[in-house]
């Protein structure tokens, strides 16, 4: 099922997930639609938080193919090691029509469950680096637009301010 990507500002986006405790079907069916939801839109990161479930869970692809094969599930991620620095321009589902440059580490090694409940290892590099760290984001009630500075930031809330005006 394709699930409604809540967006900024809506205070859902905010809350802190909680670690899933089993891999029930409901947590797999989760991951189902958060993975059709994601291809959908169509993205290369999806967050539950982001459907409005507040569970740790993340899926990522980005392969731009836009089906399974190259699909990760992350359960419960967490970042146990994170180097290196890169400064590139990012947007979010739940951001639309906005994107602005972000500080992270270049390379992150993820630990997490699988669909399985099989805890995995990714060591990521470059986009997959900058994606785990964006979802993982998500999880804790952080947008990408909260790293930017205080300046940018303001600029991105007016065009927000002026876009729901001309909505009105
Ligand atoms: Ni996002």
């Amino acid at each position: 099922m394709i699930r409604t990507i809540l967006t900024y500002p809506n205070p859902e986006l905010k809350k802190k997930s909680a670690p899933v405790k089993i891999i029930t079907d409901s947590v797999r069916e989760l991951v189902q639609d958060m993975a059709n939801t994601m291809y959908d839109a169509p993205g290369i990161g999806l967050a539950a938080p982001q459907i409005g479930v507040h569970q740790r869970v993340i899926v990522i692809d980005i392969s731009g193919k836009n089906e399974p094969p190259d699909l990760i599930v992350a359960i419960n991620p967490t970042i146990v090691y994170a180097e290196g620095e890169v400064y590139e321009e990012e947007g979010c589902l739940s951001v639309p029509d906005y994107a602005a440059n972000v500080r992270r580490h270049a390379s992150v090694v993820v630990k997490a469950l699988d669909i399985e409940g099989v805890e995995r290892t990714w060591k990521a590099d470059d986009l997959l680096a900058i994606a785990f760290q964006h979802e993982i984001d998500h999880l804790d009630g952080i947008l990408f637009i909260d790293h930017l500075s205080a300046l940018k930031r303001e600029i991105f809330q007016r065009k927000v301010r002026k876009a729901a005006e001309e909505r009105r």
